[in-house]
């Protein structure tokens, strides 16, 4: 039977940052993108025709967040994800990145300290770095292919006073870790020990994969709940980040405060009426779609292990636990990570996330979306072979 996800949906000359943005970004023309984190599929019908209806209405004024949405979240939240959480709990924003943001500024002045475990999405360091705070960086010990926490590491790491903030990436991005209840609630003691507020990005937590359980840190207890933000979003799950519409979920009135001050600062008012319609659409009807999604995800990412074991044997596949991007060690090569990422663009004409971006812990590996059609997914593969093997 046709699997819609198969079908190849042509994004050229769309404004795609993946697709289109390749020349200005690389350097080459003709590369295939396997870089920027969104999907080449199609979001659930159910977006879609929200989408429409909104569309139809024809007056574009100035719209709130309904109820309705907050129910919608509330009710995933707890359906996916056994977090109860109260409506009044949440706060929006126009995505997760720009929530990083508003925590920093909330929660630290310049100088502070803020605790990120490399190698991660970059703007982990970036935002840390553009608001003049300081990165603190507990590097993730790497062990048998998976990633860990050196927790020694980070105890001592958060203890300095001047240590506010602690921007957790759960699941991890690139490594696809699933963090464990019990590695989460020890990370959640250490920020309690050091009176740390905890930033859970959490955006790549819809697409875990069985048998991996996502935990929301803040779940495990009141006491945790206390001092974290929950930052989650529909962008990455049913692929909407276009739509640009993301949440924040705070137990503690206090932090809730703080951030709202920092958001009115911003003069963030209320998310663009389409991502509202599509998050609600989404996270009411979408679930069907979503598992679907998270099985052909699966087999793009045992086809890229079974490749590359079977004909890129120089290399090492990191399968994602959480997350539809595939890190992939090419340590064995030798190769600096500009000679590494050269080989693969000009020689195999492939755009893959370039490992040192996500600093200390990056260099030598790259970084593969396979959240695309399989027939996308084997050009990639045959790209990557030719370019390390010739
Ligand atoms: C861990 C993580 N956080 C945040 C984002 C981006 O979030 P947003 O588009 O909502 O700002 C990404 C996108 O790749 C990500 O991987």
């Amino acid at each position: 039977m046709d699997n819609h996800l198969d079908r190849v949906i042509n994004r050229v000359g769309t404004g795609a940052v993946k697709w289109d943005n390749v020349k200005d970004v690389f350097g080459v023309e003709d590369a295939l993108p396997m870089w920027v984190a969104d999907m080449d599929f199609a979001a659930p019908e159910a977006v879609r025709k929200a989408l429409i209806e909104q569309a139809e209405h024809g007056v574009y004024g100035y719209t709130g967040i309904p109820a309705s949405t907050k129910e919608a979240i509330q009710a995933w939240m707890k359906k996916r994800h056994g977090y109860d959480i109260d409506t009044k709990w949440l706060l929006f924003n126009h995505g997760v990145v720009p929530s990083l943001g508003t925590a920093i500024q909330a929660f630290t002045k310049k100088g502070d300290g803020v605790v990120v475990q490399s190698p991660v999405y970059t703007p982990f360091f970036e935002m840390v770095e553009r608001n003049e705070r300081t990165v603190i960086n507990n590097q993730l010990i790497l062990r048998d292919n998976h990633y860990y926490i050196d927790f020694e590491d980070l105890d001592e790491k958060l203890s300095p006073d001047h240590v506010k903030l602690f921007l957790l990436c759960s699941p991890h991005n690139p490594g696809g870790r699933v963090w464990t209840k019990e590695e989460l609630t020890k990370m959640a003691e250490l920020c309690l020990k050091h009176n740390v507020i905890i930033m859970s990005d959490d955006i790549h937590s819809d697409l875990t994969a069985a048998p991996h359980i996502h935990t929301p840190i803040a779940a495990i207890k009141e006491e945790f709940a206390d001092i974290t933000v929950t930052s989650i979003a529909p962008s990455k799950t049913f692929n909407l980040a276009g739509l640009q519409a993301s949440a924040m979920i705070v137990a503690n009135e206090k932090l809730r405060v703080k951030l709202s001050k920092v958001l009115a600062q911003h003069g963030f008012f209320t998310l663009n009426m389409m991502g509202t319609a599509a998050m609600e659409a989404a996270y009411r009807e979408g679930e069907a779609w979503l598992d679907e999604t998270i099985q052909y995800i699966r087999s793009n990412c045992r086809l890229v292990e079974d490749f590359i074991s079977e004909e890129i044997p120089e290399l090492t596949v990191m399968n994602p636990q959480g997350s539809y991007l595939v890190w992939i060690d090419c340590r064995k090569l030798g190769l600096s990570d500009e000679e590494l990422m050269k080989k693969i663009l000009h020689e195999g004409k492939l755009a893959l996330g370039q490992g040192s971006k996500y600093r200390a812990g990056g260099e030598g590996f790259m970084r593969m979306n396979v959240a695309c059609p399989r027939s996308i997914v084997e050009d990639g593969l045959n790209r990557l072979k030719k370019a390390i093997q010739g």
